[in-house]
C-alpha cells in the first residue's frame, strides 16, 4: 500500500496487534523498605503517642508494603514544639549556610534516586519511568534552585529584606508525594521557616525514608518534622496555633474545610487544589505533536495529576481526524505492573480512587457521551484502570465539570476561538491550559484571555522550579515555584 495520506485518512501506523510481546523489564534496585515507619519529630524516630499504625498497601498488588505510625493531635503538638524550639536558630542562620543543607539534601537525593524511585512507584502505583525520570529528578531540583537563592533574598524585592514566617504546617496528597514535598519544604527551608509535614496516607513511605536523607545531610533537629496519618491528623495540623501558615494540596473539598478553619486567625495560607484542565488544539496545528501532548497531557500519572488537561477542545474541522488519530494511540500504550520500565500507565492510587473513576466515567455513558477504551489485559491484583476517552462531550456533563483524577479524557469541540475561550472557562477551575496552533498571535490572544494558572503553548505538563505554578478560581491561590513562591513563605520588613 502506498503511505499516501489522504486529507480524511490518518497515515497508517505501526500497530502490530498481539504479533508479539514485550518481555517484561522489571526495575530491580531494592528500594530498602523498613516494615515499620515512625514518626520524624526533633530529628528522632518517634513512636506515635497513639500507640497506633495503620498500612501502606501498594496499588500494583494489594501487597502491604509497611505500617505506618498514625499521629494524634499530642503528637502534631510535640512536632510544632519541636519546629518552634528550632526556629530561632535556623532563621539566624546566614542565608549561605542554610543554602549548604539545602544543595547537600538535593546531592544526597540524586545519590538515592533509583532507591526513592522504585519506592515512590511501589507506594504510589506510578510508572516506573516516570518516577525515576520526573519524580525524583524534579523533586532534586527544587533544593537545587531553592539552595541558590537562600543567600539572596535580599534581591528579591530591592530594597526589602524577606523575613521567615516562623513554622509552617504543610500538607501533601499522594500523586507526587516526593515531589510536592518538595515543592513546600525547599522554599520554606531556604526562607528560613521550620516545617511540621503531613504526607497523605497511601504515599508516607518516600517522605519517611527522606527523613533518612535529612539526618544524613546534618539538618539541625525539629528544622522539619514529619506527622502522617490521614485526615484528623491532617485537622490537628491545620488547627495548631503555632503554625504562621498552612500551605496545602489536595482536593479542593478540604481546600475549602481549611479556609473555613482558618477565617479569622492570623495564619497565611496557600491552596493548590483541583483542575479540569482545556488543551486546545487549533486546526493549524502540528496534529501529530498535538496528539502526543493530548496522550501526555491526561494519561501521565494515570491522570492524578491536578493540571491533567482532561478536556480537549478540539476544532471542529479536525476532529474526527484528531479522534482517530488519539484512539491508534490509545492502543500502543502499555498498561500494567508500574514497576516494569516500559509500562506507559501503572496503578490507579488506591481503591478509592479507582471508584471515584468509575463512578465518573459510568455517570459519562449515562448522561451519553460516547466511550472507548483499547482492548488490553489488565494485572488481576491490584488498581488498573484503562486509559479511556469520551468523545461528543457537552459543557453540562459531569465528566467535562468534575476532576475525575484518573486516566480518562473528555472531548468537546469548537468552532473559534472565542467558542474556544468561552468553553475553557466555563469551569469553576482555573488551574491550567494547554493550545496548540502555528500561529503565535493566537497563542498570545488565548493565554492572555484563558484564566488559567499555567498555559502551555505546542507542549502540557511542563514543569520547572523558576517558573511559578498556581491556580485561579476554585483552583486555590498563591504560587510554587519561583520568585512568586518564595515570597509565600516570607514577610517583606
Ligand atoms: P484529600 O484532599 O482528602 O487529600 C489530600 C491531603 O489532605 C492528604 O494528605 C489528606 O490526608 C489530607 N486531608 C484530608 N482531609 C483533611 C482535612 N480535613 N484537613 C486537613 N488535611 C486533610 O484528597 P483525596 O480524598 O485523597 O482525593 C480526592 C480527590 O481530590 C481526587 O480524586 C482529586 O480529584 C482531588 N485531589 C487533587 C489533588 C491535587 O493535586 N490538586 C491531589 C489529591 C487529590
Ligand atoms: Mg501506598
Amino acid at each position: 500500500m502506498p503511505a499516501k495520506t489522504s486529507k480524511r485518512q490518518p497515515a497508517r501506523e505501526l500497530l502490530f496487534g498481539n504479533l508479539w510481546e514485550y518481555d517484561p523489564a522489571p526495575e530491580t534496585a531494592s528500594p530498602q523498605l523498613q516494615s515499620r515507619y515512625q514518626l520524624f519529630i526533633d530529628g528522632k524516630f518517634t513512636a506515635p503517642k497513639t500507640k497506633k499504625y495503620f498500612p501502606s498497601i501498594s496499588p500494583r498488588n494489594e501487597e502491604t508494603l509497611a505500617e505506618i505510625a498514625l499521629a494524634g493531635a499530642a503528637d502534631v503538638d510535640a512536632a510544632y514544639a519541636a519546629a518552634a524550639k528550632a526556629f530561632p536558630a535556623w532563621s539566624k542562620l546566614p542565608g549561605a549556610e542554610r543554602g549548604k543543607y539545602l544543595y547537600r539534601i538535593a546531592r544526597l537525593l540524586q545519590d538515592r534516586a533509583r532507591e526513592f524511585a522504585v519506592a515512590e512507584t511501589l507506594d504510589g502505583g506510578k510508572p516506573i519511568k516516570e518516577s525515576r525520570d520526573f519524580d525524583v529528578p524534579m523533586a532534586a531540583a527544587h533544593f537545587f534552585y531553592h539552595a541558590g537563592w537562600a543567600d539572596k533574598l535580599n534581591s528579591v524585592t530591592p530594597g526589602k529584606t524577606l523575613a521567615p514566617l516562623g513554622v509552617v504546617g504543610q500538607i501533601i496528597p499522594w500523586n507526587f508525594p516526593l515531589l510536592m514535598l518538595a515543592w513546600k519544604l525547599a522554599p520554606a527551608l531556604a526562607c528560613g521557616n521550620t516545617v511540621v509535614l503531613k504526607p497523605a496516607e497511601t504515599t508516607s513511605i518516600t517522605c519517611m525514608k527522606f527523613a533518612t536523607l535529612l539526618l544524613e545531610a546534618g539538618l539541625p533537629p525539629g528544622v522539619v518534622n514529619f506527622v502522617t496519618g490521614a485526615g484528623e491528623t491532617g485537622v490537628a495540623v491545620v488547627n495548631h496555633p503555632t503554625a504562621k501558615k498552612i500551605a496545602f494540596t489536595g482536593s479542593t473539598v478540604v481546600g475549602k474545610s481549611i479556609q473555613h478553619a482558618l477565617a479569622g486567625t492570623d495564619k497565611k495560607l496557600t491552596l493548590e487544589l483541583g483542575g479540569k484542565a482545556a488543551n486546545i488544539v487549533f486546526e493549524d496545528a502540528a496534529i501529530d505533536q498535538a496528539v502526543e501532548g493530548i496522550i501526555n497531557g491526561i494519561f501521565f500519572n494515570q491522570g492524578h495529576v491536578c493540571c491533567a488537561g482532561s478536556r480537549l477542545l478540539v476544532q471542529e474541522s479536525i476532529a474526527d481526524r484528531v479522534l482517530a488519530k488519539i484512539k491508534i494511540r490509545l492502543r500502543s500504550l502499555r498498561v500494567g505492573d508500574p514497576l516494569d520500565k516500559n509500562t506507559d500507565i501503572g496503578a490507579i492510587n488506591s481503591q478509592n480512587q479507582l471508584e471515584k473513576i468509575r463512578e465518573l466515567v459510568d455517570a459519562g455513558v449515562n448522561e451519553g457521551a460516547e466511550l472507548y477504551q483499547p482492548a488490553c489485559s489488565l494485572p488481576s491484583k491490584g488498581f488498573y484502570y484503562p486509559p479511556s476517552i469520551f468523545s461528543g462531550v457537552t459543557l453540562s456533563q459531569r465528566i467535562a465539570r468534575e476532576e475525575i483524577f484518573g486516566p480518562v479524557l473528555s472531548i468537546l469541540t469548537f468552532r473559534t476561538p472565542e467558542e474556544a475561550i468561552e468553553k475553557a472557562n466555563n469551569t469553576a477551575f482555573g488551574l491550567s491550559a494547554g493550545v496548540w496552533t502555528d500561529k503565535g498571535s493566537l497563542i498570545l490572544k488565548m493565554s492572555t484571555e484563558l484564566k488559567a494558572g499555567v498555559v502551555w503553548a505546542n507542549t502540557y505538563n511542563k514543569f520547572d522550579p523558576t517558573s511559578p505554578f498556581g491556580g485561579f478560581k476554585e483552583s486555590g491561590f498563591g504560587r510554587e515555584g519561583g520568585k512568586q513562591g518564595l515570597l509565600e513563605y516570607a514577610q517583606l520588613i
